[in-house]
């Protein structure tokens, strides 16, 4: 080991920077970390003081310890001067035990295996809809296409009828376009109340009314709480968006790997734990300490925050054999993309659905998939993945 290699690499200081993400290499920062200070401490600046942590290990057993790692005072890190996130013990990734075992409870028969296999044909069609319109169009943005399939998913499930799957989408992006809040987007916001004024007077076999009419700790949900919750999960979907399009640049730097599955579809299971994997397009999760505690030798303080990063964790060398290939028949493939433990993601089964039928759809109905345009990345430490990606479908 050489003193050059000791050395912290020169950017490490910008870890938590969102233009690292979109033009830089973090990964040779985390590689870093992991070899020589897999939990380093960042100084406060614009952002409070962090832990990082890197290994796959350490970062599973937090997970898995939401009594010493709390989500409730926000889960993503923020700038020092918002203070702590004001969702804060009101949504469910924002929970802790026991309340979150109640709030998950309401929602879990929505994103259930059997639920979700009941929506199968529906996925199917949405993802046919999705394909056929990208044939109609020629060159195009894969973006687009990810973005308005696995919106109109969710929008299902939450009760919104089909007829108004467009508005929602587009109300949905220019809230993001404008990096603000979907509660600071007006007609979002009043859609909303409405719907849920409607379940109010009227409850219907969806997850609106489930949140409505549903109670914690034998209360009502507020209105703010069922709205937050609701942001939540649309919100949380960009996760399954981010992950459909980062596996199909995957297969496009890849087509070895493209035309191994279509040659073997029996390997479409395998392939969407490794496009999971590979992608991690949940950046990192924060969780704050709530006593003292020792992370690798390491003292962490009450009310230190700590940060998870999930793509350093699903390349760690101790875990994965040749971490940086993208191998579809990968074996095994303990991934920690979707978490662990208590806040495992919920719509995991819905996001492996939504690859299976779009990937699925792009095998059955085209003979070929290129690249049409440069693609950007998504400029964000909180979700990472293609911003565009141009793409002619043929
Ligand atoms: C491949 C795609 C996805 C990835 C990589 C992903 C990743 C994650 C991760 C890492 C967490 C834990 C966050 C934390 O506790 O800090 C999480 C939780 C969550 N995910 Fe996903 N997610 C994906 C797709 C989805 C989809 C499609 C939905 C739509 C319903 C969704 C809804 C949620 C929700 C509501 C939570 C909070 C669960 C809880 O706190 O109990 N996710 N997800």
């Amino acid at each position: 080991m050489t003193a050059a290699t000791l050395a912290p690499p020169p950017l490490l200081d910008r870890l938590a920077d969102p233009a690292l993400h979109a033009e830089g290499d973090p990964h040779a920062l985390w590689r870093w970390l992991r070899a020589f200070s897999p939990v380093h401490r960042h100084e406060a600046g614009e952002l409070p003081a962090f832990w990082s942590l890197t290994r796959y290990d350490d970062i599973r057993a937090v997970y898995r310890d939401p009594g010493t790692f709390s989500s409730a005072r926000g889960v993503l890190l923020r700038p020092a001067r918002l203070g702590d996130d004001p969702g804060g013990g009101l949504t469910l990734a924002l929970s802790d035990p026991p309340r979150h075992k109640e709030l998950r409870a309401l929602m879990a028969d929505w994103f259930s295996t059997r639920a979700v296999r009941g929506l199968e044909d529906t996925i199917r069609r949405a993802a046919r809809t999705a394909v056929r319109r990208g044939l109609d169009q020629g060159v195009f943005d894969f973006v687009d296409l990810a973005g308005r399939f696995s919106h109109s998913v969710i929008s299902g499930i939450l009760g919104i009828p089909e007829r108004d799957h467009e508005d929602l989408y587009r109300w949905t992006e220019e809230a993001f376009a404008a990096h603000t809040s979907l509660a600071a987007h007006p007609q979002l916001m009043d859609y909303f109340m409405e719907l849920l004024y409607a379940r109010m007077a009227e409850p219907a076999d969806d997850l609106v009314s489930a949140l409505v009419n549903g109670t914690v700790h034998g209360d009502l949900l507020t209105e703010h709480e069922i709205l937050l919750n609701c942001e939540n999960l649309i919100g949380a979907t960009e996760n399954g968006r981010l992950a459909l399009i980062g596996g199909l640049l995957a297969f496009l730097e890849h087509p070895d790997q493209w035309r191994r599955l279509d040659e073997d579809r029996a390997l479409l299971p395998g392939a969407v734990e490794e496009i999971v994997r590979w992608t991690s397009s949940a950046t990192h999760s924060m969780r704050t300490a709530t006593r003292p505690c020792t992370v690798r030798g390491q003292r962490v303080e009450a009310g230190d925050r700590v940060v998870l990063w999930l793509p350093s964790a699903n390349r760690d060398e101790d875990v994965f054999d040749d971490p940086y290939r993208f191998d579809i028949a990968r074996r095994p493939n303990r991934h920690i993309a979707l978490a662990s433990g208590e806040h495992f993601c919920i719509g995991s089964t819905l996001a492996r659905a939504e690859m299976r039928a779009l990937f699925t759809e792009l095998l059955d109905s085209t003979t070929a998939i290129e690249r049409a345009g440069s693609v950007t990345r998504v400029l964000s430490n909180a979700v990472n993945g293609p911003a565009t990606l141009p793409v002619r479908l043929r």
